[in-house]
């Protein structure tokens, strides 16, 4: 018997070595109840959620719904100081205020960057600008992990909500999604950069992305989304034209406008959505194919889902000319050694490299090289 458990027990640790999602917990569905909450805030006579004596809403095990998945999630990637370098992004950076004084002073708020989950525990406070969502009307004070999330599970990709179930916990109430969750084919839930069981984001190992998220975001952001209106929306969930297909697959960087092989010239910091790719056939920890006629520009093509170093959730910065301007720079204050090194994941950026809407544009060809101001 107590061999039996010592092979069992190394059995798992090899899994959970060799795969970061084999010590399960939600499964695809939902997992047991006392991971996220707490029947009567007492164990063993001493209370399970420590700083709520008298107990949270919905009996949870942790403050709010954001406290509760950051317990575990936290550590993962999602909540990391940075390090969490997944396609979703690390909510970390919402904590983080920028400011600099050359060449022009400026600064940027921390909740710019991205979702603000409203977490006590972690310091994320609702947006104080944006009181709902931009284009929509999802008020920013009900907003947490799920409000996107499924905290009951489902087999959708990453247990979003979509147009099946009743939709997310709003204020006691339910907020109605029109649009189903999107199709696509990720990686372990492990983002950090920095941990040798960490899948960072790169340009070969990636979130595969098929369909449907541009209107899963518009669930929420309805008037941004091209199909909703006509006027200052970048296209999505359109097909990119042979014009823009040959250029993204062509493209490898400022330096070097053409040249790019497509079979390896997908780019992890700009990505689309590959509308006819089986995803039962492909390895997301290896995928590398530039797109095909058909293939679309998305939400995601420019924001991360969660969180950034950069203003509204950019991949990038949209706001600097040569991403290696981009802030938090060294000299800005309230930026940490590791800000700055977290800010590209463990992208190579050439040095003259402008924005990456040059991928499908191409606008930057045969441009001057970046010089210090
Ligand atoms: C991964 C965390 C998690 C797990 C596991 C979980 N819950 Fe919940 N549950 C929540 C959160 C968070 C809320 C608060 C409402 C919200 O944010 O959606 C909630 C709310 C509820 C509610 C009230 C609202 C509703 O959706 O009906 C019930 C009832 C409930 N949970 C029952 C359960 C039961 C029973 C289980 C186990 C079979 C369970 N939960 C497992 C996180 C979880
Ligand atoms: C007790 C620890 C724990 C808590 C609490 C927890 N998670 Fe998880 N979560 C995990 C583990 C372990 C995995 C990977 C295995 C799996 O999918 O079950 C995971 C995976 C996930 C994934 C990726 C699933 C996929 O399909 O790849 C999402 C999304 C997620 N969790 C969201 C949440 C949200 C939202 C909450 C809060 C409502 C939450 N988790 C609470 C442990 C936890
Ligand atoms: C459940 C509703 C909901 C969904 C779904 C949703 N958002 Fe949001 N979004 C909000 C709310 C509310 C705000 C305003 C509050 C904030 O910024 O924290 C917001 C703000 C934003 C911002 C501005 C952030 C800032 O700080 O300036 C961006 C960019 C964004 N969303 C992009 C997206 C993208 C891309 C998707 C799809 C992957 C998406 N959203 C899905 C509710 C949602
Ligand atoms: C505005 C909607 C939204 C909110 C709010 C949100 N997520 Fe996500 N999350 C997503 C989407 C969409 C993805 C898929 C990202 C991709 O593959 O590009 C994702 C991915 C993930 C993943 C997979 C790993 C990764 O980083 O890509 C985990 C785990 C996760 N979310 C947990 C959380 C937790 C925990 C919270 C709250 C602290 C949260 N999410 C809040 C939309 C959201
Ligand atoms: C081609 C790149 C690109 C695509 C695709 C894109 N965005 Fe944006 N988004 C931006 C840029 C750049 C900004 C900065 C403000 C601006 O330029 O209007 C922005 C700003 C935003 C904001 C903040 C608005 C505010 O008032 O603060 C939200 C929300 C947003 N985008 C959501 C979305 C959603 C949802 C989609 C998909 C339906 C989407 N974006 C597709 C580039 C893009
Ligand atoms: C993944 C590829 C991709 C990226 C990245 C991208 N675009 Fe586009 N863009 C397209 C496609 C596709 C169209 C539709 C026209 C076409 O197919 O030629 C388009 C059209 C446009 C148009 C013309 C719109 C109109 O109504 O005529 C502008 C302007 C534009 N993009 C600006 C940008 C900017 C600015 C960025 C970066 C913030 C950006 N694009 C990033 C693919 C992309």
């Amino acid at each position: 018997m107590k061999n039996k458990l010592l092979i069992s027990a190394t059995i798992v640790l090899a899994l959970a070595l060799s795969s970061g999602a084999a010590l399960a917990f939600h499964d695809g569905g939902v997992a047991y109840c006392a991971g996220c909450h707490t029947m009567h805030n007492s164990q063993g006579g001493n209370p399970v959620d420590i700083n709520h004596p008298t107990g949270n809403a919905y009996l949870l095990n942790n403050g709010n719904a954001s406290d509760t998945c950051l317990k575990c999630h936290a550590a993962y990637g999602q909540f990391a100081g940075g390090f969490g370098w997944g396609a979703g992004g690390d909510f970390y950076w919402l904590t983080k205020t920028f400011s600099w004084t050359t060449p022009r002073a400026g600064s940027r708020q921390g909740y710019t960057h991205g979702h603000n989950v409203i977490s006590p525990a972690y310091g994320i406070v609702r947006d104080p600008v944006l009181a709902a969502a931009p284009g929509g009307d999802f008020n920013s004070l009900y907003l947490t992990c799920t409000s996107c999330h499924d905290p009951h599970g489902n087999q959708n990709y990453r247990l979003l909500y979509g147009d099946e179930s009743a939709g997310p916990i709003y204020g006691g109430a339910r907020y109605d999604f029109d649009s189903p969750a999107p199709i696509a084919l990720g990686n372990s839930r492990r983002t950090l950069g920095n941990s040798p069981t960490g899948v960072p984001e790169t340009d070969i190992s990636h979130t595969v992305y098929k369909s449907g998220m541009s209107e899963w975001c518009a669930n929420c952001h309805t008037d941004l989304h091209a199909g909703n209106t006509t006027d200052f929306v970048h296209p999505t969930g359109e097909n990119m034209s042979s014009l823009v297909v040959a250029t993204y697959n062509a493209y490898i960087s400022t330096d070097q406008t053409t040249g790019g092989d497509p079979a390896t010239s997908y780019r992890g910091l700009v990505p689309f959505e590959a509308v006819n790719v089986d995803l039962a056939a492909i390895d997301p920890l290896n995928y590398t194919q530039g797109p095909v006629a058909g293939d679309q520009v998305m939400c995601l093509t420019c924001h991360r889902s969660h969180a950034s170093p950069f203003a509204d959730a950019g991949r990038w910065d949209f706001t600097s000319t040569h991403l290696i301007s981009a802030h938090p720079l060294a000299t800005d204050t309230g930026a940490s050694a590791d800000d700055v090194a977290n800010k590209d994941y463990g992208y190579t950026l050439v040095t003259n490299q402008r924005s990456l809407c040059n991928k499908c544009h191409v606008k930057d060809f045969g441009d001057a090289h970046y010089e210090a101001h």
